[in-house]
């Protein structure tokens, strides 16, 4: 039988657009060992001045990610950030309804934003739309933003952070269409509310950037109607509307994993087609922009989460060990996003560390877990402008439809003379012939070609063994007047750069 051929067709001039390095954001919630342990840990060894773990900040950099969405999540909709700032040792414990745990408040706006400089990125900071509304929310802005002159600037000073934090992203409430969110809200409600405190926050601060609350996955019954509700009541107060969609493998069928890129991508083109909707319907001018804010695997966790204590502080809560597969999937879910760079500007990958995380700690030290690799390499990698990729190659029947073997986005940056192609062989059986037609690149050849790959889809990193599926650098890709062609094994993640030399 012949070899399965993808070819990629694609060309200079056609471009989906610029990518918005905030589409390799991520996220940070008061939740399980998030913070504590994970970010913050002053007994540490690894801990600095400021009780931020040193080993962990290195591994954030490492990924260069350009924004953190802090500090939730659930947990938000409960959120006093009043009780996180001030004097440590007056900082009242609080009950965490989200969760259902003991918040210590140890840790809290100012610390994340030293954090965030250390970890070379920027905050993207939600406000209490639950259980608060308008008031908390222009009180904080006040208190990051504010050079000086008012109370709570003033308290700011007086907590000992003389400079405004200068928080330029703002999101209105999190997954508000949710009944388990403290708060919770119908359609109509969270629009009139995501308006009006959307409008006094940038009367506050007309610099920042506000994101409304989508649907919290494709699944939600209210999916649709949500998105035009709110979106007819705030259009004129909000910037972005967010999206949020974690998948499981909880049938064990890898195929059907691995086909979630379908639906994500039909869930992205639909809320792409509310906002113009909107958008006509207001007879508006501007474009209202996707947050895909909250993206990740996540299920692997679910049971043990089952049996933990309430009212404990920070338990392990969350802590998805991934395998191979898991890998194979976040590489194909970004590639979903990059093809649509036009319209996602801001995405983050929930969350960063010890909760549904590319990083793990313990007592002893940090690890990157098998997801944290096609993250890293597409987040350094894939900056520049996404072309118009045309996949020509078989499909799969599966759960979500029909699904390409391949998936796959090409980046072209013209200040490196460089062009990436990112892939996934979503074959679990054969491998399969990849030609891309490159006579456009003149003088070009192939700078690294790097495959994440592994015999078993369920093998892991852990503590014990943190170098069980790492990439290498060991692709044949090869490039011969123009046309370069390249052997992708079966279940397999590929990054191949070509640069002028
Ligand atoms: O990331 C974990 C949780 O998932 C977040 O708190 C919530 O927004 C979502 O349901």
């Amino acid at each position: 039988m012949d070899m399965k051929k993808a070819n990629l067709h694609i060309n200079k001039h056609f471009q989906i657009g610029e990518i918005d390095n905030r589409i390799y954001g991520s996220f940070i919630e008061h939740l399980g060992r998030a913070v504590y342990e994970g970010i913050y840990q002053p007994e540490s060894p690894f801990a600095d001045e400021q009780g931020f773990r040193q080993d962990v900040i290195d591994l954030v950099k490492q990924l260069n990610v350009p924004v953190v969405r802090y500090p939730g999540g659930n947990f938000v909709s409960g959120y006093r950030w009043e009780n996180s700032v001030g004097p440590k040792d007056k900082r009242p414990e609080t009950v965490d309804l989200a969760w259902q745990v003991i918040e210590s408040n140890q840790f809290g706006l100012n610390e994340f934003i030293d954090w965030s400089k250390k970890a070379k990125t920027e905050t993207m900071m939600a406000v209490n739309l639950g259980t608060r509304g308008i008031e908390a929310a222009k009180n904080i802005l006040e208190y990051s933003n504010l050079k000086s002159g008012s109370y709570y600037s003033n308290l700011r000073r007086q907590h000992g952070w003389e400079e405004p934090h200068d928080i330029k992203l703002w999101c209105l409430g999190n997954e508000m269409d949710g009944p388990w969110q403290e708060g919770h809200k119908t359609a109509y409600e969270y629009g009139r509310l995501a308006a009006e405190t959307g409008r006094t926050m940038k009367m506050m601060d007309p610099t920042i950037e506000t994101v409304a609350c989508g649907s919290s996955s494709l699944q939600m019954p209210t999916f649709g109607g949500w998105e035009d509700t709110v979106l007819m009541e705030c259009y004129d107060q909000v910037d972005y509307l967010s999206l949020h969609q974690y998948y499981g493998n909880r049938d064990n069928d890898s195929a059907g994993f691995l086909a979630n890129t379908v639906a994500m991508d039909q869930f992205i083109s639909q809320v792409i087609s509310i906002c113009d909707a909107v958008k006509a319907k207001k007879r508006g001018k501007k474009d209202i922009h996707l947050s895909f804010d909250e993206w990740n695997v996540w299920y692997h966790s679910n049971e043990q989460d089952k049996d933990i204590e309430r009212w404990t502080q920070h338990p392990h809560q969350l802590e998805d060990v991934y395998n191979f597969e898991d890998a194979l999937l976040v590489a194909g879910m970004m590639i979903t996003m990059l093809r649509h760079a036009d319209r996602i500007k801001i995405a983050c990958l929930a969350q960063l560390v010890n909760v549904i995380a590319p990083i793990m700690t313990s007592d002893t030290g940090a690890w990157k877990q098998t997801i944290y690799y096609p993250f890293e390499l597409i987040s350094n990698l894939g900056r520049g402008t996404v072309l118009q990729t045309e996949i020509d190659v078989p499909f799969y029947e599966s759960v979500h439809g029909d699904a390409p073997y391949l998936d796959s986005v090409v980046v072209m940056n013209e200040e490196q003379e460089s062009v990436t192609i990112f892939a996934v062989n979503k074959d679990l059986k054969e491998q399969m012939e990849l030609a891309v037609d490159l006579r456009q690149f003149e003088g070009y050849q192939v700078d690294k070609h790097v495959v994440l790959t592994h015999p078993d889809l369920k093998a892991e990193n852990t503590e014990a063994q943190p170098n069980n599926v790492v990439p290498k650098a060991n692709g044949n890709a090869a490039l011969d007047g123009g046309h370069l062609h390249a052997i992708l094994p079966n279940q397999s993640f590929h990054v191949i750069t070509i640069k002028k030399k």
